[in-house]
């Protein structure tokens, strides 16, 4: 297990943190309030190639376990986050990884080729796994061949590092982050949220219009873990864990399972200061496993 400094793309980094997409926006709000202490690197909120509404409201339901989300990737589209969103994020203290989702195969290159040409986003996250939406989304991280395909258009157009975050919902995870490797990526994110449902049993009627949403919570670690294990043995990438943290106890979990990286969502928006709170924990834990912090050993 990485014990740190953490490495990623040829960065190093003091934190093995990530926020993870959608939960943070584009780390600007945080960073006014000074609450990016502990973070290594923010992943924005998925950017499309033309302004997204998304879904209807309810876009959150609170479930007794979890968060279930039908966001439906609402974002301001590339041109005007290349205006005004990635000139504001210049400021951020630590590096921007774009998430990028698409319509078609293509959408994801041409999206990728317009942030090129700011210098602002250090890498950026493929995502072909929103379970949120009915064109794409999931459907091309269901198909490795898919997956392979969004991979080499997007190697093609950039010469920045990219991850391709997988679903856990349709086909096989292990085999389309090895068609995501093959295809020119540069890290795998192991995973979306998995789709859920609430309803009310009075009624019958599901809160969220669409019906399902995308699950997370803390209550998704071991189903995390367990798909890291499986990813790390099929890959030479760096996989990111995303889907599960809410303790310093789980970031050591998914670090130990193969993560190279962690990335943090929903525990983050119950808890701003979640980062910097994860991030002490994690020295402690590791420096009870090292003996004391002077090396003494006593
Ligand atoms: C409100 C919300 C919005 C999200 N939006 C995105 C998104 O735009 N793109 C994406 O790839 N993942 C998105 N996700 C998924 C998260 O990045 C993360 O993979 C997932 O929540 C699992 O991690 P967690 O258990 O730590 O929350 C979203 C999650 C939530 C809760």
């Amino acid at each position: 297990m990485e014990t740190g400094p953490w490495t990623l793309w040829g960065r190093e980094y003091d934190s093995p943190l990530m926020l993870a997409s959608g939960t943070a926006g584009f780390g600007l709000e945080l960073m006014e309030m000074g609450m990016l202490a502990g973070v290594a690197a923010v992943v924005s909120k998925a950017t499309t190639l033309l302004p997204r509404d998304g879904n209807v409201p309810p876009r959150i339901v609170e479930t007794r376990y979890g968060l279930l989300n039908s966001v439906g990737l609402a974002n301001p589209g590339v041109e005007e986050v290349l205006a005004s969103v990635l000139p504001a994020a210049s400021r951020l203290p630590v590096p921007l990884i774009v998430n990028v989702a698409g319509d078609t195969v293509e959408d994801y290159a041409s999206v990728v080729e317009r942030l090129d040409s700011s210098p602002v986003p250090v890498g950026y996250e493929i995502n072909v796994s929103c379970p949120n939406v009915s064109a794409g989304g999931a459907a091309f991280g269901a198909s490795p061949s898919t997956v392979e395909e969004v991979s080499r258009l997007v190697a093609a157009a950039t010469r920045r590092p990219f991850s391709v975050k997988l679903t856990p919902n349709e086909g096989s995870m292990v085999e389309s982050a090895a068609a995501a490797e093959e295809g020119g990526a540069s890290a795998v994110t192991v995973c979306n949220t998995f789709l859920g449902m609430t309803v009310d049993w009075r009624t019958g009627e599901a809160p969220l219009k669409r019906g399902v949403g995308g699950y997370s919570s803390p209550a998704l670690l071991p189903l995390t873990v367990a798909r890291v294990h499986l990813t790390r043995r099929a890959v030479g990438i760096p996989v990111l864990a995303s889907g599960g943290v809410g303790s310093p106890e789980d970031v050591l979990e998914l670090l130990a399972a193969g993560a190279t990286m962690v990335q943090v969502g929903t525990w983050l928006m119950r808890r701003p200061g979640a980062a910097l709170e994860l991030l002490e924990g994690v020295r402690e834990l590791l420096d009870g496993l090292r003996g004391f912090p002077d090396g003494t050993g006593t």
